[in-house]
């Protein structure tokens, strides 16, 4: 007789992460991010929104070295040990105007944040545009110019708007469909290349 999976959703992605260490699957879609444009270097400055449980923390902070950091925003509190190199603040995004004040610049801006789902696609689809467009906003003042963003949206109606306004802000704009991405899952992952 064939075992049945405990967990339906544990699938190659998830046995792996355990085995790294990284606290969810979700590493793999920056990995291949990573591999695919090359947007984190050695020594360059961090800011992960939607950080909570930490797998993007812990390989940024890889790809960084010690020579550069991260920084994490999530309303969830990280529980993960953290390297040297990453510090965390539990927060609203919402709550964050004027947190880093005029100085603080970061290389670049990576948001995997996801609204509670609703079992609506509509409803959740307009949620994750909101928190997109947050995070695009951010893009402004705490982005260096030259600077990449990496970010996860629902694709819904307003996918496109959110599209042609990334491209508004980088002289390269991408769309990426993550081989670890689930296919019954409409996250898809927009790449802003050099911010103008
Ligand atoms: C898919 S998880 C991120 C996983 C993470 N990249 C990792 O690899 O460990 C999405 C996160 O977005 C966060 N989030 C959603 N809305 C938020 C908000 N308004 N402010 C801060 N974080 C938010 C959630 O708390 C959740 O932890």
């Amino acid at each position: 007789m064939k075992r049945q999976n405990k967990n339906r959703w544990e699938d190659s992605y998830s046995r792996n992460a355990k085995k790294n260490s990284y606290p969810a699957r979700s590493v793999y879609k920056l990995e291949e991010v990573q591999k695919k444009f090359k947007v984190i270097k050695k020594g360059d400055r961090v800011l992960d929104l939607g950080c909570y449980p930490g797998s993007w923390l812990l390989y940024a902070a890889k790809l960084t070295g010690k020579s550069g950091y991260v920084v994490g925003i999530d309303k969830q509190k990280v529980k993960i040990d953290l390297p040297e190199n990453v510090k965390v603040y539990c927060e609203d995004i919402y709550n964050t105007l004027n947190f880093f004040g005029d100085k603080e610049r970061f290389s670049i801006i990576i948001s995997d944040m996801a609204p509670d789902t609703t079992g609506s696609k509509f409803t959740d689809a307009v949620r994750s545009f909101e928190l997109s467009n947050k995070a695009l906003d951010m893009t402004d003042g705490l982005l260096d110019r030259g600077g990449n963003f990496v970010c996860k949206i629902f694709q819904g109606e307003d996918f496109e708007e959110f599209y042609k306004k990334v491209g508004l802000s980088f002289k390269q704009k991408k769309i990426f469909k993550p081989q670890s991405s689930r296919k019954s899952s409409r996250e898809i992952y927009v790449v802003g290349l050099g911010k103008k």
